[in-house]
Order: C-alpha cells, then sequence, then structure tokens
C-alpha cells in the first residue's frame, strides 16, 4: 500500500537515488546544492511503498495566492499507478487561491494536460547558472549505481 506524507521535507540522499530512479535531471551528484533545493523549499509530499521513497514534490507557496512546483518525481517502477496525481492533489487542494505553475520535463510534456493543467504561452524564463541538464542517457549513465537504491 501506498502512503502518503505532506509538509515534511525528505532526506538528501534518498531524494536523489529517487531522481536518478524516476528519472528527473536534477543535479543530484551535487549534494550541497541537493540539500540546499530541499532546505530552501516550503511545499513537500512524498510517497513510500513501506519505507522506500517512490515519489516527491518539492515547491514553493505563500499559501494564497502564487505557488510553483519545482520537483515532481515518481520512481520508474511505480508509473502510471496514480502517485504523481495524488502528490499534486495533496499539495493543489488544500490552497485554493494560489494559482500553480510548473515547467515540464520533456518525459511530462503531455502529462500535465493529461491530468487537469492548462499550458500558458506566456511564460518566462531567466536561466540559472552552475549545472545544465544534459541529455537523459548521460544523466542515467552517470547514476546508474544511484538509482539501484532508490
Ligand atoms: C511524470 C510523472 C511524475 C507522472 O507520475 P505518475 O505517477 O506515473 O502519473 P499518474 O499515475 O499520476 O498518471 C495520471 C494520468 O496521467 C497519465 N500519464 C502518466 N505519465 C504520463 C506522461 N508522461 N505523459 C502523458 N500522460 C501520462 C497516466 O496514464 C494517467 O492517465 P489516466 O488518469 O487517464 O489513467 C512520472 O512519470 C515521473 O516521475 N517521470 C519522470 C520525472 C519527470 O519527468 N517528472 C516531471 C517533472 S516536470
Amino acid at each position: 500500500m501506498i502512503t502518503y506524507r505532506v509538509g515534511e521535507p525528505e532526506d538528501a540522499e534518498a531524494v536523489a537515488a529517487l531522481y536518478a530512479a524516476a528519472p528527473l535531471r536534477r543535479p543530484i551528484h551535487d549534494r550541497a546544492r541537493l540539500k540546499a533545493m530541499i532546505a530552501g523549499a516550503n511545499v513537500f509530499a512524498s510517497a513510500r511503498d513501506g519505507e522506500r521513497l517512490v515519489g516527491f514534490l518539492r515547491g514553493f507557496t505563500d499559501g494564497v495566492y502564487d505557488g510553483f512546483i519545482c520537483d515532481l518525481a515518481v520512481h520508474r517502477d511505480y508509473h502510471k499507478h496514480g502517485i504523481g496525481k495524488e502528490l499534486m492533489r495533496l499539495v493543489i487542494e488544500p490552497t485554493p487561491e494560489v494559482q500553480w505553475v510548473l515547467l515540464a520535463s520533456p518525459l511530462a510534456k503531455d502529462y500535465y494536460g493529461h491530468v487537469g493543467w492548462t499550458h500558458s504561452p506566456s511564460c518566462w524564463i531567466r536561466a540559472r547558472g552552475g549545472w545544465t541538464p544534459g541529455s537523459y542517457e548521460e544523466f542515467e549513465k552517470e547514476h546508474e549505481e544511484l538509482r539501484k537504491k532508490a
């Protein structure tokens, strides 16, 4: 049975392994940065199968107007069991005044439309520095061992 937890951060090691296994391209090789990404966020939802972390959502909100989902990852062994949808429901439903925004990964480009999000042509980005995701092949290869720990 999958159990859910809302509002609590997760350990960076478990999150790194989950992102390797989803896969979600984030700078998981840089644990200090990943820890800071988790510590600096204020929206969390997790899914577990027993002790195993199989889904995680990380984001920000002021609780009354704006919200941003930064990461949504479900372990590939658990895809299409409704976990991603449930993680989003758990953070979105309690905040009816909030407009939630996210950037879809290439793997999820059709996902959000399917689960009720509206595509916006007015999204603008200021690129970050430090690390840019490479191909999924490179990411998978780099984190082959880590993935097995998820
Ligand atoms: C994208 C992701 C979070 C979806 O999570 P999930 O738990 O597998 O999805 P759900 O089970 O909640 O799917 C809900 C519905 O969307 C559909 N769906 C799932 N993944 C989809 C995809 N990639 N594209 C289109 N539809 C998708 C499901 O079939 C299901 O449809 P239904 O309600 O008609 O049966 C998961 O595939 C994942 O972690 N991918 C890798 C990381 C990633 O790209 N994350 C997104 C970052 S923006």
